[in-house]
């Protein structure tokens, strides 16, 4: 089937009931989507389906057949053909977030739809939004203010 990420077509030979995942992964070689437990719970393969955050290593293939899908090598853009980061990776740069970063793509990924969805979030909504994101890093109070952060650099355009 075909597949459409980060606005490019991917042929793949994937059957319709494997996890998507493991087709970004392993197949298509987009190995920035992380797999971490495997199980719909901790965040860590995160990617966006029409821009709804899912979680790839649950999700079959053919629920993403004939849809946008974008994982973290799509996140940044391009503007006169220099990539330009978007505002949730400019934050957790400039909080430093990351320790070992196992999780980070997924809290990323996580992260900017959540912001799409709501950009003027409050603390309260930040922490309920990133809440079912696991970083075994403990890196939580940094995510935290780089999900704030974002907001405020999505706010200044
Ligand atoms: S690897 Fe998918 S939720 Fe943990
Ligand atoms: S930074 Fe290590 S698991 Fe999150």
């Amino acid at each position: 089937m075909d597949l459409k990420i980060n606005g490019q077509v991917y042929s793949s030979q994937a059957e319709a009931s494997d996890m998507l995942l493991w087709v970004i992964r392993d197949e298509l070689g987009l190995t920035g989507t992380k797999f971490g437990c495997g199980a719909g719970i901790c965040g860590a393969c995160t990617i966006h389906v029409d821009g709804v955050a899912m979680r790839s290593c649950v999700t079959p293939t053919v629920a993403a057949e004939g849809k946008e899908i974008k994982t973290v090598e799509g996140l940044a853009g391009f503007e006169n053909d220099a990539e330009v980061l978007h505002p949730i990776q400019e934050a957790f740069i400039e909080a430093q977030v990351p320790q070992c970063a196992w999780c980070m793509n997924g809290q990323m990924m996580t992260a900017a739809a959540f912001l799409a969805q709501n950009p003027k979030p409050s603390e309260a909504e930040i922490i309920q939004a990133m809440g079912q994101n696991y970083c075994r890093c403990g890196c939580y109070a940094r995510i935290k203010v780089a999900v704030s952060r974002a907001a405020e650099l999505m706010e200044q355009g």
